[in-house]
């Protein structure tokens, strides 16, 4: 199964910093926001990636070029530890482009042509997740991938918010109490119209009877074609699972959510260089 990774936003509500530098190529500790997500991925079982992106990211596409100079210096200082985790790791990455920032629906639609009407996973690279020590590396993706084997069931990953902070979100309402199978999809409800506070984080694993849902979709008064009117019409038609993680979930696609980012997978690194190191996090807000 293929996975997308839309890269292809523009990163407007980290202005001015995203306006030569693509959000996805800022540090957490001493690697870029994608290769994190990469790693993800690929630990996940995805080996086919496609980077969704526009013609004016290219560093992260350099980033992943090998006949880039600084990739054969690279080779050359492995030996010292400085080689890139993710280069040892067996996976391809194909790139497609979104001319023009027409929403996320639209960004998953351009890949449609190299994933074929077969069913696939989107990861955002928005969203970095991370689990406590000692492991510190994720796992929810590989397990939600798994629950989709098992039930062919489209699966959304959902993580509890503080309530107050629903509006931001797009929040699933789950079919009784004990079911993952999900009941209602409602983006950004306000306090009162939410029915739970589990909101979805940005990993999905999709029938391919989405396309053409996505297909469907009207652009929205912004003009962008939005994936949650998708999987809402997607739902009328066949159930869907939600996956909820208890990861720590952090929204890299804002300031406080990516300096929280930042400060946690520094302690980690640390930590794990240092086995005596207390990763320890400062009170920062992670999602705002
Ligand atoms: P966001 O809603 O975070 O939008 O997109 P954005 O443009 O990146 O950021 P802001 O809101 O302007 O600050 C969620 C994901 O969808 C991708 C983004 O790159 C991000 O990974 N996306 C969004 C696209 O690839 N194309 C789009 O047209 C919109």
């Amino acid at each position: 199964m293929k996975v997308i990774i839309p890269v292809a936003g523009q990163g407007t509500r980290m202005l001015p910093l995203t306006k030569s530098l693509p959000k996805e190529m800022l540090p957490l500790y001493n690697k870029p926001i994608i290769q994190h997500i990469i790693f993800e991925c690929v630990m996940a079982g995805f080996k086919e990636i496609i980077l969704v992106s526009s013609p004016d990211k290219l560093s992260i596409e350099s980033f992943f070029n090998d006949a880039h100079p600084t990739h054969q210096r690279i080779n050359t200082k492995s030996e010292m530890g400085l080689a890139c985790d993710i280069d040892a790791l067996d996976y391809q990455i194909s790139v497609v482009y979104q001319t023009e920032p027409l929403g996320l629906g639209h960004a998953i639609l351009c890949a449609e042509p190299l994933v074929g009407q077969n069913d696939f996973a989107v990861v955002l690279p928005d969203v970095v997740l991370t689990r406590d020590h000692p492991s510190y590396q994720t796992t929810a993706l590989k397990q939600m991938r798994q629950s989709f084997v098992l039930t062919k069931q489209s699966q959304i990953m959902i993580h509890e918010v503080d309530p107050k902070e629903v509006i931001n979100y797009g929040i699933v309402g789950l079919d009784g109490q004990s079911t993952s199978e999900i009941g209602q999809l409602i983006e950004k409800p306000s306090i009162d119209e939410a029915p739970s506070n589990l909101a979805v984080l940005g990993r999905y694993i999709l029938g391919r009877e989405i396309w053409h849902h996505l297909r469907q979709t009207d652009p929205d008064c912004r003009g962008e074609i939005q994936l949650t009117t998708a999987l809402m019409q997607l739902l009328q038609h066949e159930p869907m699972s939600a996956f909820l993680t208890e990861d720590k979930v952090f929204d890299c696609g804002q300031m406080a959510g990516y300096a929280a980012a930042f400060i946690q997978f520094t302690l980690q690194s640390r930590g794990q260089r240092d086995n005596t190191a207390k990763v320890t996090m400062p009170k920062i807000n992670a999602m705002n």
